[in-house]
């Protein structure tokens, strides 16, 4: 065995297989790796296959001394096409009920190659929780890849259940006033309504599949973890951070992980769609500060009637617009615009299926993003200083949106069923409007404390030290 195998750290890092889920385990396992680790990073048979359409062949072997591919199936049925986002609670219950055996037969394959060195940890996404349901002998640490409000929004899911908030006696809970219930007793979040929580909480089932997933994380799945990490920074979530870790006190708050792992292994990309190379060549010919970038995600779906409310509203404001519409986006059918839109957005916006986001938000010519908040995309609008108009859909985002507009001051929320009109009024005011300029510099001011925070002596600095020696220590 080769000298090295007997002293390398080796992390088996198991990301839920979601875009959203993959790009902050990837990050995380290129930062353990520069200092050091083995790492094998565990993707679904699946999105292997989805990964070698959009990068190629070699995508998992070229150069990659150290970091390692291998693969678990997911337990679902081969979708018909495979360009297309799983469903998210199909996929949830799936890998909770199917994945510990095949991850089973994983760690004992690791445990005899001769090739690697001897597994140390594993560093498991909070939704791969099968993970902490057996001993492997090594300790594993949990990475919930939600902002800190997002997850311990989830870590009270049973509390609220207990609570009788949910779920819903009825739908007419849903337009009657219920949603405004202020929710004050979770300690360290702050100005927050029902409507703002998690939407899997907005359910009449009591046997909610996301529900009953997400109220065992604080009873069951964290407090069997060595430890939690979190992808946000003290500065932005202090006091969250302070309530979380009054209940799991060995949390490790380690972003953005975004921007301090951009040197390592930059040819190594979880990108599950192709992305698209000239919208950069675009932007570079838009002027500065000029461009509204609009990108709802790997998971979002809207009605064919809501991608057209949006076109029109774009077209009505005025700007500049690089729209990113994923050939799935569209429910139940291809995400087509219609042919009068495509003359008038001709030489003023562009329409992509996937592009570098990190490369938008940080190119010069992009002003504002129009998001739907989930986490990693509002982490990066964070990191680079862009304002952001909130169009949260789904889980968590609806919390990280309120954050973003109430707290953070760089967001404004446009209306979940928004016609053209209020679309176009939004963008307006956020592109050029008073609003805009105070959004534009809170995320100025947010872009230098995130630096900060990662930068020699900041938070997550320190703390991703503290996660380093945690995880060799018990070699
Ligand atoms: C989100 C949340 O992250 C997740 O926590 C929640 O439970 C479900 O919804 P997603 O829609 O994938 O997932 O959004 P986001 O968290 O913003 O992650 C998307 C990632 O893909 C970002 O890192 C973004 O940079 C990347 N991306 C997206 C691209 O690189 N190009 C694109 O065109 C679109």
């Amino acid at each position: 065995m080769a000298a090295f195998t007997e002293i390398r750290p080796h992390a088996v890092v198991v990301p839920f297989p979601a875009q959203g889920h993959i790009n902050p385990h990837l990050k995380l396992a290129k930062l353990l790796h520069a200092r050091g680790f083995h790492i094998t990073f565990v993707n679904t048979e699946y999105n292997h296959r989805r990964l070698t359409l959009s990068r190629g062949p070699d995508w998992a072997t070229s150069g990659l001394d150290g970091f390692r591919f291998e693969t678990i199936p997911d337990g679902l049925p081969p979708p018909s096409d495979e360009n297309n986002t799983q469903d998210i609670p199909a996929l949830c219950a799936s890998t909770r009920a199917t994945c510990l055996a095949p991850f089973r037969d994983l760690m004992a394959r690791l445990s005899r190659a001769a090739d690697v060195p001897p597994v140390t940890c594993i560093v498991s996404d909070g939704a791969m929780c099968f993970t902490v349901d057996e001993d492997f002998g090594v300790p594993v640490l949990l990475f919930f890849t939600h902002s800190a409000c997002g997850c311990w929004s989830y870590f009270h899911f049973g509390e609220l259940v207990r609570r009788g908030y949910t779920p819903l006696k009825d739908e007419s809970f849903l337009t009657n006033g219920y949603l405004d219930t202020p929710i004050d007793w979770i300690v360290g979040l702050e100005n927050i309504r029902f409507r703002d929580l998690p939407s899997f909480v907005r359910t009449t089932d009591p046997d909610d599949v996301m529900l009953s997933i997400m109220a065992r994380r604080a009873a069951h799945d964290a407090p069997q973890a060595a430890g939690i990490i979190l992808n946000t920074f003290d500065d932005l979530e202090g006091p969250v951070l302070y309530g979380i870790r009054s209940k799991f006190p060995n949390l490790y708050s380690v972003g953005p992980v975004s921007s301090i792992a951009t040197t390592a292994f930059t040819s190594i990309s979880g990108n599950l769609w192709k992305e698209d190379t000239e919208c950069i060549k675009w932007l570079d010919d838009q002027a500065d500060g000029s461009v509204l970038y609009v990108n709802f995600g790997s998971i979002t779906v809207v009605t064919a009637e809501q991608l057209l409310e949006f076109a029109w509203g774009l077209v009505r404001s005025g700007y500049p617009f690089l729209w990113v519409v994923r050939p799935d986006m569209v429910r139940g059918e291809a995400a087509v615009l219609p042919e009068e839109f495509a003359a008038e957005v001709e030489g003023r916006g562009l329409l992509v299926g996937w592009c570098n986001q990190e490369e938008v938000l940080s190119h010069p010519a992009t002003a504002v993003f129009l998001s739907h908040c989930g986490w990693n995309s509002t982490l990066e609008s964070i990191s680079e200083g862009v304002p952001m108009i909130c169009w949260p859909f789904f889980a968590e985002q609806q919390t990280n949106c309120r954050y973003l507009c109430t707290k953070w001051g760089m967001g404004t929320e446009i209306g979940s069923n928004a016609r053209r009109g209020e679309v176009e009024g939004c963008i307006r005011e956020v592109m050029t409007g008073d609003k805009g300029r105070e959004m534009r510099k809170r995320a100025l001011e947010w872009k230098e404390r995130a630096r900060k925070a990662i930068g020699p002596g900041g938070s997550s600095s320190v703390n991703l030290e503290r996660l380093v020696e945690e995880l060799t220590r018990r070699q």
